[in-house]
Parts: structure tokens; C-alpha cells; sequence
């Protein structure tokens, strides 16, 4: 019988798992962490598929017994030394390759789970190796390319599982071990096999490649507001050329979530560090035009509502970075909340998913004081008395409420921001709203004012 175990139980490490194991019943599966709070929260949910999943905190023991060790830790952005505020932090992965080091009796395929520069793997095999040369490791590199909200859909149905690993007889054995257990529910031709690097540099370039779709349209979405044109009917009949594609062409108040700023500034770093400054450049420019879309929301908030919003209350509905989680990592909810209360606001947050502490404390991170911060327990409370609303996440909810009833609370005139285009501008309008939709044409009262940060 074959055992894997995964060290890391977070958002990757937790549903990898749990779908292996329903799908491969003859495999022993283990998810280990070193937070006992977050194998606490594992063992107390309900996920139809947890069952088959052993979560533990008994590291050592799991790890040592594997044959197949995942390592699926965090790997954010480095905040000092060399490097700060670009690489990816790894001490992390470390820390774990030298726990693997440490308890391992017998040979074990490690799989980089976690996203990692290029040439994280030979570092890895120089950790394992000098640390314990008493049995063989294999590195792979296995990417993983959910999406949070989608993770089990994604990871049942992948649009391809890419394996890389050593060009020798030894590597390609434990390639096609891997192989061997994605086998039994995912379609051969969906599963890529490649050079331990290309696998690397795969995920940091598919998650580039995904920002930059994003960029690209927001890009658009301020000219057709600047000309008149629509940004919803520009994606689709752009989208419709077969060479482009349809997805991820929404304009919104920008992208968020832990994986596009933290792979985009680590790919920009690395080009960096070979000498190779113009695709640093252009990659870079990705996450400049997220940023100029975010304070571009924020200028058209303040300057639609008399050019200030100091004392004003504005219901930010919506914190999480996209619907279905509650995952407010990078989300451009904090930025434009710091952006609002900067100038004076007082604001009030809704979000279905996301906790008040969690609000409390991504807005005290970014150096937020909480005494112009409120946390509402629904979408009404939040409007009650507002200036204006922000539709910050695009939650099914949202396209359902009372706006009828939410005017009638609202101070006059009442604004609507609608940062994910989730509302119809029509009916609002006729409701007595003065609405602005990212990308769509702008209310008369709108027009004129300055929107570029
Ligand atoms: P996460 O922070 O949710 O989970 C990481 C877990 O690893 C934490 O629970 C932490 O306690 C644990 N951990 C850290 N060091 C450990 C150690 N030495 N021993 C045992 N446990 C340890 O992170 P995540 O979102 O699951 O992401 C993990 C990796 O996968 C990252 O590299 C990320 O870039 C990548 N990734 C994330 C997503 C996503 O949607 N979140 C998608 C694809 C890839
Ligand atoms: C992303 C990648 O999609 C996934 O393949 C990778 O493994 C991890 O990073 P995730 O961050 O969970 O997944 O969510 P995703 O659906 O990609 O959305 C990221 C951000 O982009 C969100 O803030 C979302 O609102 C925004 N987005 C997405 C847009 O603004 N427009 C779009 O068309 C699509």
C-alpha cells in the first residue's frame, strides 16, 4: 500500500488531499500541519468529502512513514532582506525539507505542492540530500492550479495535472508514480510530464498569464468609460475570437487573493536576478495597472460624492477577494477601504463569508485606525443612513437585495459604487440611485468629474 502524506493543511494542501483520497481508496493519505488550530478547523467541518482524510498534527510520524511526501506550506512574498517586498519566502519550505531530512528511514518521492521559484527543487534536493544521506529523495515538481471557491470541482475535473521531474531513470520512476495516482480519475492526455524547471515556471507563468487577461480589460474598462463604450459587450465580442477566449475577461475594481501579486512579483524578481529587466518591466506592469484600477474606483468615489467623503458613512459591501470565500488575502476591499478612510469616511463593511475579526485585522495591518470602521451583520444595517454603497465582491447576494428599501434609508442623493458590475444600473437608476458600473457608460452627474487617480 502506498502512503502520501502532505505537509501544509491550507487551502491547496486540504482538498488535494481529500480527493485523493476518495479517489484513490488503496492510498493511505495524511495531512499534517503545524498549526493546531488550523487541523482543529479540518477535524470540526463538514466537508462531504473529508472522511477518507486523516488530519493530524503528529508531523514526524506521518512524514517518516510516507512514501510520497506533498509539501503544500505557504509561500508569500519575502517582507525583508534580500529580495523584500519580491521573492517568495521560503523558509516555509525549508523548514519542512529539513523536517523530511530529519525523520526519513526510507526512499520518498518529495512533491513541490506550493508554488516555487525555478530551481526551488535543486535547492530542496541539496537540503534533503546533505541532510540525510542514509535513503534516496526524488524531487517532482506538481504544481497546483485551483481556484479557491472551485477547489474540489477543479481538482475532480483539471483541465491538465503537470509533473515534472529529473530526466534520469530514477526521476522518470517517480514521475510515473505520481502519475500512477492521479491516474485513476484524471484522463492520461490530461496529464503533462516535463522537466522539473518548465513545471515550475509553468504555474508562475499560467498565474501571469491569468492577471494579465485581468489587467488588460480593466485597462479597457477606463477608456469605454472615458468614450462611452461598454466593457461587458467589448470582452464578449472580444472574447468571441476563438484565439482569445472568453474567460477571465470581467473588468472589476481589480484582482485579488494570495497567488497572482505574490507569483507576479516573484516572476519579475527572478527575470530581475538573470538580467532580463524588459520582461521584468512588462510583468511588472501588470500589477501597476491592478493598482491604478483600485485607486481609480476610490478617485471616482470621491470625486462623484463632492469631491470629499469626510464624515460620510459608506457601506462597503463585500470584503472577500471573490464570492464563495472567505478569503480576504490581497483583496482590493482593503485598499479601497484604506483609500476611503484616508479621506475621512466612515465605513461600514459587509461580507457574508469573511469574520469581523478578520476585517478588523486586514484593515489594522494596513495601518487603519478602527474608530472610522464599522462591521455590519447585513447589507441593510450596512446602507442604513449611508451616502453611498460600494459593491466591492461580486456575492450572488447582492443581485437580490431590496434596493428599494436600501434607498429609502440612505441619505440623498444616494450613491452607488459598483466595483464587480454586479447590479443593474438601469433599475437603480430608476429607483432614484446615481450609479457608476465600472466600464459602462457614465451617469450624466458623473461625467466631467476627474477620474484618474
Ligand atoms: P495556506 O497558508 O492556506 O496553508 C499553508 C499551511 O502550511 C498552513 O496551515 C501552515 O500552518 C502550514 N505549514 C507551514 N509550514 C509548515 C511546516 N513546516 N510543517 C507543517 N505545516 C506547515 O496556503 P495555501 O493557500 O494552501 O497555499 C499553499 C501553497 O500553494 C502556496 O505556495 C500557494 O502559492 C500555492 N497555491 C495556492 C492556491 C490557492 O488558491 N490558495 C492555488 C494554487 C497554489
Ligand atoms: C488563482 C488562479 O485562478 C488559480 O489557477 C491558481 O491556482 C491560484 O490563483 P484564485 O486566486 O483562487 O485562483 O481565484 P481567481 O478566480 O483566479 O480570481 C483571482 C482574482 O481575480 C479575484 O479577485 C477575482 O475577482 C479576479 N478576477 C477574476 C477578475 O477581476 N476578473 C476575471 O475575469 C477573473
Amino acid at each position: 500500500m502506498v502512503k502520501i502524506c502532505c505537509i501544509g493543511a491550507g487551502y491547496v494542501g486540504g482538498p488535494t488531499m481529500a480527493v485523493i483520497a476518495l479517489k484513490c481508496p488503496s492510498i493511505e493519505v495524511a495531512v499534517v500541519d503545524i498549526s493546531a488550530a488550523r487541523i482543529a478547523a479540518w477535524n470540526g467541518d463538514e466537508l462531504p468529502i473529508y472522511e477518507p482524510v486523516s488530519t493530524s498534527a503528529d508531523v514526524e510520524r506521518h512524514v517518516s512513514e510516507a512514501d510520497i511526501v506533498f509539501v503544500s506550506v505557504n509561500t508569500p512574498t519575502k517582507t525583508r532582506g534580500l529580495g523584500a517586498g519580491k521573492a517568495a519566502d521560503l523558509t516555509y519550505w525549508e523548514s519542512a525539507a529539513r523536517m523530511i531530512a530529519d525523520v526519513s528511514k526510507s526512499d520518498k518521492i518529495v512533491v513541490e505542492k506550493s508554488t516555487v521559484p525555478v530551481k526551488t527543487a535543486e535547492a530542496i534536493e541539496k537540503i534533503l540530500t546533505h541532510n540525510c544521506n542514509a535513503v534516496n529523495f526524488q524531487v517532482l515538481s506538481n504544481p497546483e492550479f485551483l481556484a479557491e471557491g472551485t477547489a474540489v470541482q477543479d481538482l475532480l475535473r483539471p483541465d491538465r495535472v503537470l509533473i515534472g521531474g529529473r530526466e534520469t531513470a530514477a526521476g522518470r520512476k517517480a514521475v510515473d508514480a505520481l502519475k500512477d495516482v492521479y491516474a485513476r480519475w484524471v484522463p492520461a492526455d490530461r496529464i503533462v510530464t516535463t522537466n522539473l524547471w518548465s513545471a515550475e515556471l509553468t504555474k508562475l507563468a499560467a498565474n501571469a498569464f491569468l492577471a494579465q487577461r485581468i489587467s488588460s480589460v480593466n485597462a479597457i474598462s477606463a477608456l469605454c468609460e472615458a468614450t462611452g463604450a461598454d466593457v461587458s459587450e467589448v470582452a464578449a465580442a472580444v472574447g468571441m475570437d476563438g484565439r482569445i477566449g472568453p474567460k477571465f475577461l470581467t473588468a472589476g475594481v481589480g484582482f485579488g487573493g494570495s497567488c497572482f501579486q505574490k507569483d507576479i512579483l516573484n516572476l519579475v524578481y527572478i527575470c530581475e536576478r538573470h538580467g532580463l529587466h524588459e520582461p521584468a518591466a512588462y510583468w511588472k506592469q501588470v500589477i501597476e495597472v491592478n493598482d491604478y484600477q483600485k485607486r481609480r474606483f476610490v478617485t471616482r468615489v470621491v470625486s462623484s460624492m463632492f469631491n470629499t467623503v469626510s464624515g460620510k458613512k459608506v457601506a462597503v459591501l463585500g470584503f472577500a477577494f471573490k464570492k464563495d470565500t472567505g478569503d480576504s488575502r490581497e483583496t482590493p476591499a482593503i485598499d479601497v477601504c484604506k483609500g476611503l478612510l484616508a479621506d475621512g469616511a466612515a465605513v461600514c463593511v459587509y461580507d457574508p463569508q469573511v469574520t469581523e475579526d478578520q476585517i478588523r485585522q486586514d484593515l489594522a495591518a494596513v495601518g487603519e485606525p478602527m474608530r472610522q470602521v464599522g462591521v455590519a451583520r447585513d447589507a441593510y444595517e450596512a446602507a442604513g443612513g449611508a451616502h453611498a454603497i460600494c459593491i466591492l465582491t461580486e456575492w450572488d447576494e447582492f443581485k437580490a437585495l431590496d434596493y428599494r428599501r436600501i434607498f429609502d434609508g440612505m441619505q440623498k442623493p444616494a450613491f452607488l459604487f459598483d466595483g464587480r458590475n454586479v447590479v443593474d444600473g438601469g433599475e437603480l437608476r430608476r429607483i432614484g440611485f446615481i450609479v457608476y458600473s465600472i466600464g459602462k457608460p457614465l451617469d450624466p452627474w458623473l461625467r466631467g468629474m476627474p477620474a484618474v487617480a
